[in-house]
């Protein structure tokens, strides 16, 4: 797989793998935890170079088993994780980005990567209690210091970006951004091509949605994030199907899947922009990383831009409690 370049110099494959879903939100796992590290070593295997986790995801076992899993490959990939929450009990409770904080999670997080370096480090969401410049001069201390290479920071707001970028270089923004969530296009994509920062797009498949794979029948099993998102209650799944009927169409035209070409049109976005779509079966990272080799041309490019718009996706992508913290 060809290679891009986020921001300070961070090169990773076009298409990276995001771990999430092997240890939460999307319901029981398909697979043992060996068969994830087998997953994880095979998307190395076929030019996947590009690894998300959080400390959160579990919490703590999802950076446990892509620590385990890449131990043996650890110069041979990149590795992000994210910081900013307080996790009580293994609960979440609230955001906690203090600078003792961010320290406390970085030597936790390379522990549970079995690693001396964490590649890029992003804040997971903005703290309002703590300015974002403490947050990107303690970061930048990390740096310093030889434990972190990169700065990133996830569903972050424009002035944000830019305060943050004014202390210490951000690497990338990671945010949701995907056919039929488009809300960085407003501001955060035009700062970050101005300030020279790459971009991530998470849930780049819709949490599933755009693969086709999910019909207004389908029933989410109990720990699914599906269950809280108001885009996926069944009157909104019926009403946002024409999106994916649309992108389907595209993509049996052109011998792709759907969720091949919403990875393609991501990445015609720009040079800079690198999707983690997450998944828990190593014949869907093949066939997603091969959405880089589904060109797209203007005429198609243009229709699926104004798809979202011709359809008018219905339904928030988080709940009231997970919008409120994003964007800021
Ligand atoms: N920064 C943040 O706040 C944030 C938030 C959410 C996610 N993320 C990161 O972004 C990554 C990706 O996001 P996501 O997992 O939420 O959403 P996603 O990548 O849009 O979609 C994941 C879903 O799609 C399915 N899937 C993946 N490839 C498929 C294919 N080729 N055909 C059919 N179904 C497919 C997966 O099921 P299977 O697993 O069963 O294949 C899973 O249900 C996460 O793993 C995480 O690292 C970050």
């Amino acid at each position: 797989m060809h290679t891009r370049t986020l921001g300070q110099g961070l090169q990773v494959s076009a298409i990276g793998l995001g771990a999430m879903g092997m240890s939460m939100s999307y319901g029981p796992n398909p697979g043992t935890r060996e068969d994830m590290i087998a997953v994880l070593r095979g998307a190395v295997d076929r030019g996947v170079t590009f690894f998300d986790t959080a400390e959160v995801y579990g919490p703590y076992v999802n950076e446990e088993l892509v620590g385990e899993a890449l131990a043996p490959l650890r110069d041979q990939v990149v590795v992000a994780t994210k910081f900013g929450w307080n996790i009580q009990d293994g609960a979440m409770a609230g955001l906690d980005s203090r600078p003792e904080q961010i320290r406390r999670v970085a030597e936790a997080s390379l522990q549970r990567l079995r690693t001396d370096r964490i590649d890029l480090f992003y804040q997971h969401r903005v703290d309002p209690a703590v300015p974002i410049e403490d947050v990107a001069g303690v970061v930048g201390e990390l740096v310093q210091e030889g434990k972190v290479a990169h700065f990133g920071l996830s569903e972050a707001g424009a002035s944000t970006i830019r305060r943050a970028h004014a202390v210490f270089p951000v690497t990338a923004v990671q945010s949701e951004y995907s056919l039929w969530t488009r809300d960085p296009e407003t501001e955060v994509l035009p700062t970050l091509a101005e300030l020279g920062i790459g971009f991530v797009p998470f849930s780049p498949l819709g949490k599933g949605f755009l693969t086709g794979t999910v019909s207004p029948s389908t029933t989410f099993a109990e720990g699914d994030i599906r269950r809280t998102i108001p885009r996926f209650t069944e009157d909104n799944r019926a009403a946002n199907q024409r999106v994916v009927d649309e992108v389907r169409t595209l993509a049996e035209a052109k011998g792709a899947t759907p969720g091949q070409v919403a990875l393609a049109w991501l990445l015609a976005q720009q040079p800079w922009i690198v999707p983690i779509p997450g998944t828990r079966r190593l014949e869907r990272v093949a066939e997603n990383a091969a959405a880089t080799t589904v060109p797209l041309t203007a005429d198609e490019l243009a229709s699926l831009d104004a798809l979202a718009r011709e359809v008018g996706v219905q339904g928030d992508r988080y709940d009231d409690a997970g919008m409120r913290m994003v964007g800021r």
